[in-house]
Order: structure tokens, then sequence, then C-alpha cells
């Protein structure tokens, strides 16, 4: 809690992943975690919030859309953009003029911000475009001493950041697919978000290259990997849906989406280190349950192997 006050970084845990979390309120703490990740200062961040309650002190307007959002997802894994506060720094929004506010539920999250009394801006505690992390030790793979406090919570339940919606009066859209789909949203407030499944250029998530390993990852049908032969000179990582083929190397993530998306960044991480030419991800349906793992992958498939590129 020092650390917090005296506008340090910590690494909290959240259902959804890992953040680097300052005092939102203080343009300094929040310099210092940009600085951290290498991201570029007009990406803005999340305002992470003690309870709902909150919501009106961060936005200047909160539609009833958004109020429904809230009362039926918070604490969850839903971040809404709103009209900020006139008091919101731009260094927390990038200067745009609306806010990301998210009321996390992972009881160490609830427990700092609880005893911390104030907002916590805690973007996905990874370097800027890389994959976030998970588990406290992906955090400290990632940072080292530089992040000197990393609260331990366990691996995160959901394992994929929140899904981004952004309310008007004219309605909510969807900027960013997570565990809660369109159809969740839709359950709430009556009809499916306008745009669900595109994503608007105003947030980093949707630029192509995020969520990357090193390793260049591809998408493939299942029967290219069946195909290819064990015997072969291939040092190529696997990541599939059924069992992985006899012979391969790599990670079974299973075919539930939900326990997909908890395994898939360790799962990334872990591949990415074995010094492998490529990750194969075998691609999976293109269903609705599916929409924010297949968000995920195609943009660390995009972003991949940037540092080979380079040199
Ligand atoms: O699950 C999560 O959301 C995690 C945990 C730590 O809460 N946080 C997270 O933060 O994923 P970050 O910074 O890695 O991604 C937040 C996304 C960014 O793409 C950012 O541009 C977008 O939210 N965002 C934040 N404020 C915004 C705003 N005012 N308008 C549009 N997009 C915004
Ligand atoms: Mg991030």
């Amino acid at each position: 809690m020092a650390a917090l006050r005296g506008g340090g970084v910590i690494g909290l845990p959240t259902e959804t992943v890992y953040g680097l979390a300052a005092d939102a309120s203080s343009d300094t703490a929040v310099r210092r975690v940009f600085a951290l990740k290498g991201r570029p200062a007009d990406h803005p961040v999340i305002v992470h919030l003690a309870c709902a309650a909150e919501i009106d002190a961060w936005a200047s307007s909160v539609p009833e859309v958004a109020r429904q959002l809230a009362d039926a997802f918070w604490p969850g894994p839903l971040t809404l953009i709103l009209p900020r506060a006139a008091h919101v720094s731009d260094v927390v929004t990038g200067g745009q003029s609306t806010v990301g506010l998210r009321v996390p539920s992972h009881p160490v999250a609830r427990r700092v911000l609880a005893a911390f009394g104030g907002a916590l801006a805690a973007p996905s505690a990874n370097r800027f475009g890389r994959v976030s992390p998970t588990c406290a030790a992906h955090v400290v793979a990632e940072f080292g001493d530089e992040v000197p406090i990393v609260l331990d919570g366990g691996d995160c339940e959901i394992g994929i950041e929140s899904t981004i919606v952004e309310v008007t009066e004219r309605g909510a859209r969807i900027l960013r697919p997570g565990r809660l789909s369109a159809a969740d949203l839709a359950a709430v407030i009556g009809s499916e978000p306008a745009g669900a499944g595109e994503c608007s250029p105003r947030v980093p998530g949707s630029l192509r290259a995020h969520y990357a390993p090193r390793t260049p990852v591809k998408l493939v049908p299942r029967e290219v990997l069946r195909l290819r032969d064990p015997a072969a000179h291939d040092d190529s990582r696997l990541v599939t849906l059924g069992p992985l083929p006899r012979g391969a190397r790599g990670v079974a993530l299973g075919d539930n989406p939900r326990e997909y998306a908890r395994g898939l960044y360790a799962a990334l991480r872990c591949l990415d280190g074995e010094g492998a030419s490529r990750i194969l991800v075998e691609a999976p349906p293109e269903t609705a349950e599916w929409v924010a793992v297949r968000d995920r992958l195609q943009r660390a498939a995009a972003g991949s192997g940037v540092d080979d590129e380079r040199n």
C-alpha cells in the first residue's frame, strides 16, 4: 500500500490477466506504468474501481445502458468506455474524451482497491505488444527488479482481457471481445451491441500486432496438423483443440473455449521460450463462443516473430 501511495507501481492479479497498477489520480505514477510497458502515450489505460458506486466520480455521464451493464457484470470482466469526468487526466485517457472503467472481481484486487481507497490505473502487466501475464511468475519474468512488488493471486481464472464496451446515448458497442459475449450483454440490455466483434482503432488491443510471442505463430486447420509427418525434421510446437498428434510437441488446450482461454497465454509464453522455429495453432471453430479466443490468436499470429524479421 505504501508503494501505491508513494506513486509506485505494483503487479496486481485480476480475474482476467495481471495488471501493472498505479494511483490513477497521479500523473507521475501513471507515467511510470507507461514507461515500464514501453507504451505510447496516446494509448489509454483502464481505471479500476473498488465498487460500481464510484462510476459517477470518473464518468461525466452514465447512460442507463451502462448502469445496467455495471449492475449485471461488476465486479467482473467488463470494461465500460464512458465520457470522462473533468478531473480525469489526459495521461490516463491518452488525451481522449472518454475513460475506461472496470471493477475487477479478483479477491486480491478487491482488497487492494478497498485498502487503497482510490482508483488504480492498470494495463496488462506485459511489455507493449507482448503476451499478457496470467500468473505472478509471468510478471516477474517480464519486468524483474523493475517491478519489485508483484502480488501473487494464483492463476487468472479467465485468462484473456476484459470485454470492452463503449456506451453512448446511441447504445453499446463492443471494442474488444472477451469472456462476456455479445449475447451475454444482449441478455441484459435487450439488444445485441452494435459492431460486436469489430474493433475501434482507438483501442490498442485492436492493433494487428498485439498479444504476440517472438516465435512466429500460424493458425492452421486441424487437417494440416494431422498430415504433418512426425518423423520429418520439424521443430514446430503445436497448440491444439484435440489431443496432440503422436510424436508432436506442444500443448493441447482442449475444445472448451473457457478453459482454452484460461490456458492460452501461459501456453504461448511457455512455447515461445523453447526456441522453436514456429508455433502452429489449430484454428478454433468460427462460432460465437470462440470469438474472443480467435481475436487473440489472430493478433498473436499477426504480431509474432517481429524480432526475427528485424534481424
Ligand atoms: O482485463 C483487462 O482489461 C486487463 C486487466 C488488468 O484489468 N487490463 C487490460 O488493460 O487489458 P490494457 O491496457 O492492456 O488494455 C486496455 C485496453 C486498451 O486497448 C486501451 O486502449 C483500451 O483498453 N482503452 C482504455 N481506455 C479507453 C478509452 N477511453 N477508449 C477506448 N479504449 C480504451
Ligand atoms: Mg494489454
